[in-house]
């Protein structure tokens, strides 16, 4: 049998319940923590009034200020343009060739650029520039269209073999195999003379002959000595720096089925000081002529 619980005058009701005899006092709540509760209620509902709060099927309800996460980053954009926006001036009316004398612009332009490539460019040419299988290294200083800043930035605002811009750099190598220009026995000549060219031959019997075919087909764009032509994009073919690849069967195929490298053209796409942001720090990453 439990003793029952000893009770004392003054002692709050209790809840009536009873666990092996402990009983229950029912003290009321504070009096600063009902009122901090209520304010809580209140402030809530004030809450989801004013800002986005309950989901809908397609998306929250936009509540009465109008205030958005996307707005805040637009407002934050706009901000840092803004901020930006004489110095953007300045790269714009600039002439490419002076930005380097003058170092603030220079190393703004630079920084500003790189974030411009890490975003637009990275994904062909490499987040180091450093190219992929018909991408160009642009580390390097061997150009296809040119390595100077007028160059690189007219490449950078057409773009390459692309439809939509008209004034797109553009050439177009024969498929000297495909749509049979050339024979299978003319094409393995060819092939082992272009890699006699920067190295050895896979079969020396062949590089005579083959420099023949080189003559008749292929030196009107890579010129008689196979360093390349830029007018017309065409690679050297000399410095062992390849953009498809230099083994027998890459250059082969290259030679059968011909490339077709297309690059956007940014001018579409992003502003003048973005492009020439781009196109500076592409020049300065060390190739730059
Ligand atoms: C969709 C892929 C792609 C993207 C994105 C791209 N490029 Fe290119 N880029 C190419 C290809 C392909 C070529 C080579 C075209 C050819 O074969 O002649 C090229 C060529 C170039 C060249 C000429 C190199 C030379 O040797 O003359 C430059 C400079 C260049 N890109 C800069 C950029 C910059 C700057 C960006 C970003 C704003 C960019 N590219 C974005 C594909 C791309
Ligand atoms: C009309 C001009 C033209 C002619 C003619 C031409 N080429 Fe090309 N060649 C190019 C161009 C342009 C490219 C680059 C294509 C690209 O990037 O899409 C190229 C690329 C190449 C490449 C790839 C180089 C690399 O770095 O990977 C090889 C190899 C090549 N040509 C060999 C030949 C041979 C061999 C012939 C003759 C049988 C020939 N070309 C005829 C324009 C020409």
């Amino acid at each position: 049998m439990s003793k029952a619980p000893q009770k004392h005058k003054g002692d709050p009701e209790t809840t009536g319940h009873s666990w092996d005899g402990i009983e229950e006092f029912n003290n009321p709540l504070p009096r600063w923590w009902l009122w901090t509760f209520y304010a809580c209620i209140i402030w809530a509902i004030g809450y989801t009034i004013a800002y986005p709060a309950w989901p809908g099927i397609k998306s929250a309800t936009s509540g009465v200020l109008g205030w958005s996460t996307r707005g805040d980053v637009a407002q934050d954009i706009a901000a840092v343009n803004e901020a930006n926006a004489a110095i953007n001036a300045r790269l714009v009316s600039t002439e490419l060739t002076e930005v380097a004398a003058e170092p603030d612009l220079n190393s703004y332009a630079v920084s500003a650029g790189a974030a411009v490539f890490k975003t637009w460019c990275a994904q062909c040419h490499g987040s180091g520039a450093a190219g992929a299988k018909g991408y160009p290294n642009l580390l390097d200083d061997d150009w296809l269209w040119g390595g100077d800043i007028e160059a690189i930035h007219y490449t950078v605002t057409h773009g390459v073999r692309n439809e939509d811009d008209g004034d797109a750099r553009y050439s177009q190598m024969p498929a000297f195999g495909r749509d049979e220009l050339l024979s299978d026995e003319e094409i393995d000549q060819v092939v082992n003379f272009v890699m006699s060219l920067s190295g050895s031959a896979q079969d020396g019997t062949m590089v005579e002959p083959g420099s023949v075919v080189f003559a008749d087909n292929c030196a009107s764009c890579h010129m008689d000595d196979g360093t390349g032509d830029r007018e017309q994009g065409a690679p050297n073919l000399t410095d062992a720096i390849w953009l498809y690849g230099g083994d027998y069967d890459t250059i082969k195929e290259t030679v059968v089925n011909a490339r077709f490298g297309v690059m956007p053209a940014w001018g579409l796409r992003l502003s003048e000081h973005e492009i020439r942001a781009a196109a500076l720090y592409v020049h300065q990453l060390g190739g730059g002529e």
